[in-house]
């Protein structure tokens, strides 16, 4: 046999396994020092009542001969597949049920769905970005190129018309800088690859936490977005689901390459690899996208904005440069003293015992920057900020 040697070529662990093995052995070293862990962006509020509610009736239901369910659809059911399409339709965008497809959230989407592409295309990834794009195309093998996204950008990069690539990374609001593209700036995306063939892989993951209204949510409210987009969304963050595992992803009809439509392979790679998410979990995820629903998650949401507001407050005080944590979960700030971003993670961990995540791990561009979380609890959030600002 011979094995895959792209794996080869990956760094020795997953940005999010280095930190957390780092954070425990500083653990071991330190028993007695609480850590604030301001890392990986894990929710830490429970999952909302009505979600709640809607699973432990499904449970119920899972316990009675008559309405136990055994296998269900691949794609998902139509149950949630609706509600997802009526929320879509309230962002003023048509998506067809065939359309979407539920999955166990956008990171396993985003990886799987270069099954779709040939070897021999070129991919176009942001740097920094969330390290799934970039770690599954090494292992894909596909040629990667990057766009720089800096300060002077305001970390969104804009398509090069010098530049050929077949497939495009996008991800707003995004992780890790917590910029959002205008309407105007997806536009220009959406043209790009129709001119040129491009496929659009659009990660929505952090939608949910736009607050101002004139930007969108969703490629697809960019006229023309259907016919080279792809997008990927989750309730990870949007309704805490990232434990109980739960997504989606938009292939729109419209998206073809001569003639053959994308969302058929797509139907029939997840036929043939995936069963499905289980019934008691699209029954919760579908609850999120009722009216009780929507309102109880809101309220999440604006609690995780109130911690990055808190951690805002704190670096404009200590004279921090930052952006992010408007429309983002996100902070992602200049580490003080021109110093490197390991160095700095050593360092807050070191003396004040709170954990982020290092810039340079979200490519080079990330060097000398830093993420802060704001998912973490409220009082954890202000200790937090407390031992930050007495360095
Ligand atoms: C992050 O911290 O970037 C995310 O939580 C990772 C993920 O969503 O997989």
């Amino acid at each position: 046999m011979n094995i895959n040697t792209n794996f080869l070529k990956l760094k020795d662990s997953y940005l999010f396994s280095t930190i957390a093995r780092k954070i425990a052995s500083y653990s071991k070293a330190n028993p007695e020092k609480k850590i604030i862990r301001m890392g990986i962006g894990d929710v830490t509020l429970p999952l909302c009542k009505a979600v709640i509610d809607e699973m432990q009736a499904a449970v119920c239901e899972m316990g009675n001969k008559q309405t136990f369910r055994g296998y269900g659809p691949e794609q998902g059911y139509d149950f949630l597949a609706q509600k997802i399409c009526e929320y879509y339709a309230r962002l003023g965008t048509q998506i067809e049920r065939d359309e979407v497809f539920i999955s166990d959230g956008a990171k396993s989407d985003i990886g799987n769905i270069l099954d779709l592409f040939s070897v021999d295309n070129t991919v176009l990834i942001p740097d920094p970005v969330y390290p799934v794009y970039v770690d599954t195309n090494i292992i894909a093998g596909h040629n990667i190129i990057y766009m720089d996204a800096t300060a002077e950008n305001e970390f969104l990069p804009m398509p090069d018309q010098n530049v050929k690539a077949d497939l495009i990374y996008l991800c707003s609001p995004n992780n890790p800088t917590g910029a959002v593209y205008n309407r105007q700036q997806l536009k220009e995306w959406v043209d790009y690859a129709l001119n040129t063939g491009a496929v659009i892989l659009f990660d929505a993951a952090y939608e949910a936490f736009i607050s101002d209204d004139s930007l969108p949510k969703s490629i697809f409210e960019i006229e023309g977005a259907k016919r080279c987009a792809i997008e990927f969304c989750s309730l990870s963050k949007t309704a805490g689901f990232t434990g109980t595992r739960c997504g989606y992803t938009v292939v729109p009809m419209a998206l073809e390459k001569d003639g053959t439509k994308l969302n058929r392979l797509w139907l029939r790679r997840q036929t043939t690899k995936f069963n499905g998410v289980p019934y008691i979990v699209q029954r919760g995820a579908a609850a999120v996208f009722t009216q009780e629903g929507q309102s109880q998650i809101k309220q999440n949401i604006n609690y995780y904005l109130g911690n990055a507001k808190i951690i805002a407050d704190a670096l404009q005080k200590k004279g921090i440069w930052f952006t992010g944590g408007h429309n983002s979960p996100y902070i992602w700030l200049k580490c003080p003293n021109n110093m490197g971003s390991w160095d700095y993670f050593d360092f807050l961990l070191e003396n004040a015992q709170v954990a982020g995540t290092p810039g340079a791990g979200f490519g080079k561009n990330g060097e000398g920057y830093f993420r802060l979380s704001a998912f973490g609890d409220r009082d954890d959030t202000h200790e937090a900020v407390k031992r930050i600002l007495s360095l």
